[in-house]
């Protein structure tokens, strides 16, 4: 047996063993991983030949195909597969469709989302897939950007948090391997422009944008991804700073560094920082990406390069072996034994899809029609009209990344999971009452005869159920929108059902946030759904009928107007006037707003020390009492604010959250350890210190609603 085949021996070592084996070739065609859609039919079984390190979007009995060829090379190293499951194993038709990362995180609730990284891995192994590029860690902060729906928000704790938990799920059974990405900052490119240049300083990464990816790196994640921009016009391709000095040796990264899609070639095509691919090749490796995601001729340059002696082969064998190590880990020398197929859509994760729904949807409002609320509808309800273009099209619901959109986009395909619109929910939670349906017109096309007939339904009804919001046409990668209202033919729709008089209760199934503001003066109550999986429509269906307490909140801000953006919470003061002046000041809705059946009030803010020495922690405590008769679940929400600081520090930043279950009439105490790393902040030399001064310290149940202490750092 060859030395390195030894499972006795550390992964590492075994790496090492297995690298001084190889040629340049196959060393070569382990830095590459080429997706079976983009390459040519000759190039595909080349591949194959050559021991290419991984394939993209090959699933399923191709994947034990492409095994077999493997063993059929000199050294038998076997591809890792990879795919962008990032909520559920969703490009698979038929597997479970979580709800999409930004609904996700409206759970603010760990454990669930690590049970989803755990249910997304088993899934997503059952069917020949070794590693998901998940999670994405940028942050959702300029709404016009086209991917909010697959970040966790605006907030950097929340999505550190959150994607700590996801990576811990993933990797929990060691069947695949996460992907943290992607790095960094993409998500703040200018003007929210997909893959341009984010102008961002060193220290405002490290404030802001690097902490998610210190959790992930902590959490062991296996895989970063390179984003496609640039940090203020440097390609992060080719960027050695980010991803070697700070990502690899600075937070000690050992995994390895995947590029985005195309990334080399881009180097020359998009972003003009090399002459040809040989060039741009040997700036990625060098920089610190280990494996080009597709651009095939990756492997011909790299060779070149190799035998020409014109390249840092340290560093090629470093790639080598750090991709090496993470296959080694995952069992692929060792004739890993992947879950059944009937993993994929078990009872069990469906089950756990239902909680995850159930979580995530917000309730933004419920008006009094007199002195009732308008929700919870009453079960003797007799006519609901179920109006909208979201109101029944599962592939809004569903959002991006899922079998409909990718790897190629289809439009005539029939979803083979158990699903349920809002439309089959109204109808599974209300048995008795007759349902009237209406598309009433397309999210971006009017109807004139459907906002007729919608409109007619809608007065023969005693309630309105009204479901509106985007669709993939105007959400996702590539497509970035300057307007965030809600479509022209919606608002329409909306004011005409406005107009019966009828109690208009507004579902929101969209991508990211829109310009609330009539939503919010016009609608009796309002849902926020965002894409809520197989089961957001019945979530959504069981809060209009009592069946839910809703206790999902806001991971993102709403604005008033699409040039408000960015409106993320966590800003710093000093605009003179402090609002525009054509718009009223502040947000629509608020990071961390929700509403809930039961009502919380909070009492008794306490410190265990008022003043402490830096490097010290103090415990916060505060009282929370279900103060009306519905048993329900609180999201206790911690902010900081450094008061006095060097450098402009937010007004305030999450720090911590907790989910807590309060029964009627009960009240509960709840904690928050509060550790010297909270009270740090990133000064004018980039350096992460903890400033003496005052800190104001804020416990409530939104950004905007909380009780305040105030804590001494000598
Ligand atoms: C895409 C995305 C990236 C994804 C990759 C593979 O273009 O930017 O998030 O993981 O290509 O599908």
């Amino acid at each position: 047996m060859e030395k390195y085949m030894d499972t006795s021996l550390a992964c590492e070592e075994r790496a090492q063993l297995l690298l001084e084996e190889m040629t340049d070739e196959e060393k070569a065609a382990q830095l590459l991983q080429i997706s079976y859609n983009a390459v040519s039919a000759e190039d595909y079984e080349r591949f194959q030949r050559l021991g290419v390190g991984s394939y993209l979007h090959v699933t399923g009995e191709e994947t034990d195909k492409l095994r077999a060829a493997a063993q059929k090379t000199r050294l038998k190293i076997p591809p890792i597969f990879g795919i962008d499951a990032i909520h559920g194993h969703a490009l698979l038709n038929g597997a479970v469709v979580f709800p999409s990362q930004l609904a996700m995180a409206c759970s603010f609730d760990r454990s669930l989302i690590y049970e989803i990284g755990r249910a997304t891995a088993l899934e997503a192994a059952a069917d020949g897939i070794d590693w998901t590029f998940s999670p994405v860690l940028c942050l959702g902060r300029d709404l016009r950007w086209g991917r909010i729906d697959e970040t966790f928000g605006e907030d950097p704790y929340l999505a550190g948090e959150m994607g700590e938990a996801i990576i811990k799920g993933y990797q929990a059974d060691n069947m695949i391997t996460a992907c943290a990405k992607h790095y960094i900052a993409y998500g703040e490119a200018t003007g929210g422009r997909d893959a341009y240049d984010s102008e961002v300083t060193e220290r405002k990464i490290r404030e802001v944008f690097l902490p998610p990816f210190e959790k992930a790196v902590r959490a062991g994640c296996g895989t970063v991804m390179t984003a496609y921009g640039s940090i203020d016009a440097s390609p992060l391709s080719a960027n050695r700073r980010m991803l070697t000095e700070i990502l690899k040796e600075e937070l000690g990264f050992e995994g390895f560094v995947v590029t985005d899609w195309e990334n080399v070639r881009s180097l020359v095509t998009k972003q003009h920082a090399a002459e040809n691919l040989k060039q741009a090749s040997k700036l990625a490796v060098e920089a610190g990406n280990d494996m080009s995601m597709n651009t095939p001729e990756f492997y011909d340059c790299l060779l070149e390069l190799m035998r020409g002696g014109e390249i840092d082969m340290a560093r090629v064998n470093d790639a080598v072996r750090r991709i090496l190590t993470v296959k080694f880990k995952l069992g692929l020398f060792d004739g890993k034994k992947r879950p059944p197929r009937g993993t994929i859509a078990c009872e069990e994760h469906k089950e756990l899809n239902l909680r995850s729904a159930r979580e995530c949807a917000v309730l933004l409002e419920n008006k009094s029609i007199g002195d009732t609320k308008v929700l919870p509808l009453s079960g003797d309800t007799k006519t609901i009209a179920v109006i909208g273009p979201n109101a029944d099209d599962i592939r809004a619901q569903y959002g991006d990344w899922t079998f409909f959109s990718h790897p190629e986009w289809k439009d005539e395909v029939e979803a083979k999971g158990d699903y349920y619109t809002v439309l089959r929910g109204i109808k599974e939670v209300f048995p008795k009452a007759e349902i009237l349906y209406g598309k009433g017109c397309g999210v971006l096309e009017a109807d004139d005869k459907a906002v007729e007939e919608a409109v007619s339904l809608a007065e023969c009804a005693d309630a309105v159920v009204a479901v509106v919001g985007d669709c993939l046409a105007i959400n996702g990668e590539y497509r970035d929108r300057a307007d965030l209202s809600l479509t022209a033919p919606q608002t329409e729709l909306l004011k005409r059902l406005k107009a019966t008089g009828k109690p208009l209760i507004a579902v929101l199934v969209n991508g990211k946030p829109l310009c609330a503001e009539w939503l919010k003066n016009n609608c009796d109550a309002l849902i926020e759904m965002f894409n809520g999986g197989d089961y957001g429509g019945l979530a959504a269906a069981e809060i209009i009928a009592g069946k839910l307490n809703p206790s999902g909140r806001l991971p993102i801000s709403f604005p008033r107007h699409s040039a408000q953006t960015p409106c993320y919470y966590n800003r710093y003061d000093g605009w003179h006037g402090g609002k525009y002046v054509d718009i009223e000041a502040g947000n629509v809705y608020d990071f961390g707003y929700g509403l809930s059946y039961s009502e919380f009030e909070y009492k008794n803010i306490r410190l265990s020390k008022t003043e402490m020495e830096k490097g010290e922690s103090v415990r916060v405590s505060v009282d929370v009492t279900n103060i009306s008769d519905i048993d329900g679940t609180e999201t206790v929400q911690l902010y900081i604010n450094d008061k006095i600081s060097s450098i402009l520090t937010p007004v305030k930043q999450l720090c911590g959250f907790e989910r807590v279950r309060i029964n009627a009439g009960d009240t509960k105490t709840v904690s928050f350890e509060i550790e010297p790393e909270a009270l740090s902040l990133v000064n004018a030399k980039c350096e992460r210190v903890i400033e003496s001064g005052v800190f104001e310290i804020m416990v409530g149940k939104n950004s905007e609603e909380y009780l305040t202490a105030e804590l001494v750092v000598k």
